[in-house]
């Protein structure tokens, strides 16, 4: 009893010491919530590759030092010429990504704390998976699964048929009896023509029918039907508006979407951007009174902020709630979209894909994103060609091609004006959308 006693004490001793250091110790709680309020997870899961790499391991290919150094600010670390940073970023096709000079070397290391202790994933979801936590709504795929099923069934059903026949003629010609050859349940059914046919080629033929109607059926249902979520608009954690913000007080896009002209995602902003007004601006000006909005309030609880200090400190301590916006946009992993080459090189505007976002007080997926969406703009979207040196080759290839007189019909709309498509480029080709 006394034995156990002083080992419940022991335990207690060193379960308060061992707090007590934590808070100097990388510290993998603090670190999830970093890793969350930076929204590194916009472009990093832990075990797949996202727009950068799979972090999980990252602890033993990479050093400390040069971790801190990358992730604080990648962008110097390059041009000081480190090698292992400079291959990362070509391998990654320079995908940028952002600074994070806002972290200290401390809370570097608490996030690769997190990075190393993070538990495995179940099921290939990881934890880190927060922006992407909002699952698609059904999708139709039932009703895909549910057809073949009806489709192995008929081609089960053909079969037993074929089988019993044979088995009738065995039996028939060793009883003696002749049989009528024309026999059989579906053969009866059949048209005179195709009942005279040849067992096999028959079943042949029927096959290639089922095959042709049934992949062009699917792949229609696949262009039109899967994934469609248009008007998805789910209830966001903060009621943080684009009316007000993007509409109103017309902040550019590209303040918070800093990803949208330099690489594949567009990202959503981490909450220190949100710092910048909001340390200051701390209720709507119509609000009575003057206590915080319980809205802006949120933003402080997750990043541990006093507005009373105006500091940093752990004003909120485990209770600081990060912050898990609900991603809208998704498309699935096999397809390809990069923002840079839209916004920068195509020179769309946001709205083109997006719809009216700045008058949208809650944000709603605007366009279907299925692959008919894509290909029905690359064959009509005009591209600037004549100005633009990404697409001298196709220009030079156009302008060759209209003075010898070839292919003219390839460069005109129907109201006779000239046109160059992204699909004259490329825009139709599979592997350029497909991983
Ligand atoms: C805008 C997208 C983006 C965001 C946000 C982002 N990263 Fe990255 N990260 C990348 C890309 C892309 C690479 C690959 C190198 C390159 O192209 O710059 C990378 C590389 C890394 C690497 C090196 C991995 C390796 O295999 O060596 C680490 C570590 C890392 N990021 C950590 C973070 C952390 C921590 C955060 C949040 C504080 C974060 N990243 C936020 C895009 C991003
Ligand atoms: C002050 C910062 C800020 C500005 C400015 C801003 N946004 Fe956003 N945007 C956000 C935040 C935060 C989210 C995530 C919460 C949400 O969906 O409302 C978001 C979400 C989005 C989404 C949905 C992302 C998803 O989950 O799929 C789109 C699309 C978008 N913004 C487009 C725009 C466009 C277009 C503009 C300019 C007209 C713009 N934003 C201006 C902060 C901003
Ligand atoms: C460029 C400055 C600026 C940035 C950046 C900014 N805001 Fe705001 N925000 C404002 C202003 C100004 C108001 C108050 C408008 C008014 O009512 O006068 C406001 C109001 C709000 C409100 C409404 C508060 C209420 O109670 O009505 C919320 C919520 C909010 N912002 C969230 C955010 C979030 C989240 C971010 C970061 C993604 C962000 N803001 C970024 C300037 C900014
Ligand atoms: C050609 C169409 C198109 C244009 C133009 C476009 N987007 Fe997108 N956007 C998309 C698609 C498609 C997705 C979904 C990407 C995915 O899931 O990989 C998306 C996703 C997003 C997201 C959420 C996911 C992410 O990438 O971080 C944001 C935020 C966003 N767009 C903002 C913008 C802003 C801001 C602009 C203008 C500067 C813009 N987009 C222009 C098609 C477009
Ligand atoms: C509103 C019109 C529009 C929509 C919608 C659109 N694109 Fe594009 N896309 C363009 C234009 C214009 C270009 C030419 C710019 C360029 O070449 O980078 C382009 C270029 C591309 C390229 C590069 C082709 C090349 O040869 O350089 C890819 C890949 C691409 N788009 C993928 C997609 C995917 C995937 C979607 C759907 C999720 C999509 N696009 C939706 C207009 C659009
Ligand atoms: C301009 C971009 C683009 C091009 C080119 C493109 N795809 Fe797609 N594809 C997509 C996008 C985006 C999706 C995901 C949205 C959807 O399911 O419709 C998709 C989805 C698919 C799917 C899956 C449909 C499903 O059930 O989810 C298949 C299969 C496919 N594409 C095949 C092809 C083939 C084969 C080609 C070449 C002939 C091709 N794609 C060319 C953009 C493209």
């Amino acid at each position: 009893m006394i034995k156990q006693l002083k080992t419940l004490a022991v335990v207690a001793v060193a379960t308060l010491t061992a707090n007590i250091y934590a808070a100097d110790k990388p510290n993998a709680e603090e670190g999830k919530k970093l890793y969350e309020a930076n929204n590194c997870g916009s472009c990093h899961a832990l075990d797949k590759k996202v727009v950068g790499p799979a972090l999980r391991g990252v602890n033993n290919r990479r050093s400390e030092e040069w971790l801190i150094k990358w992730i604080r600010n990648n962008e110097a670390f390059r041009k000081s010429g480190d090698a292992d940073a400079n291959k990362l970023y070509e391998e990654y096709g320079k995908a940028a990504m952002n600074v994070f000079e806002n972290l200290t070397p401390d809370q570097v290391r608490h996030i690769l704390e997190y990075i190393k202790t993070a538990p495995a994933p179940v099921k290939a979801k990881g934890p880190t998976e927060n922006v992407d936590g909002a699952s698609k709504n059904d999708d139709g795929s039932n009703l895909y699964i549910l057809l073949t099923l009806i489709g192995i069934f008929i081609v089960v059903l053909f079969i037993l048929s074929k089988v019993r026949n044979t088995l009738r003629r065995l039996a028939a010609e060793r009883s003696g009896e002749i049989l009528d050859s024309k026999g059989g349940a579906i053969r009866g059914l059949l048209p005179e023509k195709l009942s005279n046919m040849n067992p096999t080629v028959l079943t042949v033929f029927i096959f290639f029918i089922v095959l042709i109607v049934g992949s062009t059926w699917g792949y229609k249902f696949g262009i039109t039907e899967v994934g469609v979520q248009k008007g998805y608009a789910p209830k966001q954690p903060i009621a943080y508006s684009h009316k007000l913000h993007a509409g109103e007080l017309k902040i550019d896009c590209k303040y918070c979407h800093i990803g949208v002209e330099v690489s594949k995602s567009a990202t959503i902003p981490s909450l220190n951007i949100c710092m910048n007004c909001h340390k200051g601006v701390q209720k709507a000006s119509t609000a009575e009174g003057d206590g915080i909005s319980p809205e802006i309030a949120k933003i402080y609880k997750a990043l541990d902020y006093s507005p009373d200090s105006a500091n940093y400190t752990k004003a909120f301590g485990p209770n600081a709630k990060p912050i898990r916006w609900v991603r809208i946009h998704n498309l699935p992993d096999h397809a390809y979209f990069n923002h840079s080459q839209h916004v920068k090189v195509g020179k769309l505007a946001c709205q083109t894909c997006h719809g009216p976002i700045e008058k949208m007080e809650v944000v709603q997926q605007w366009s279907s994103l299925q692959m008919g969406w894509c290909i029905d703009c690359h064959r009509t979207a005009g591209i600037d060609a004549a100005n633009n040196n990404y697409y001298a080759a196709l220009h030079e290839k156009a302008a060759k091609d209209l003075k010898d007189n070839k292919n003219r019909s390839k460069y005109f709309t129907p109201d006779g004006s000239v046109k160059i498509t992204p699909a004259m480029n490329g825009g139709l080709e599979c592997a350029k959308c497909h991983y």
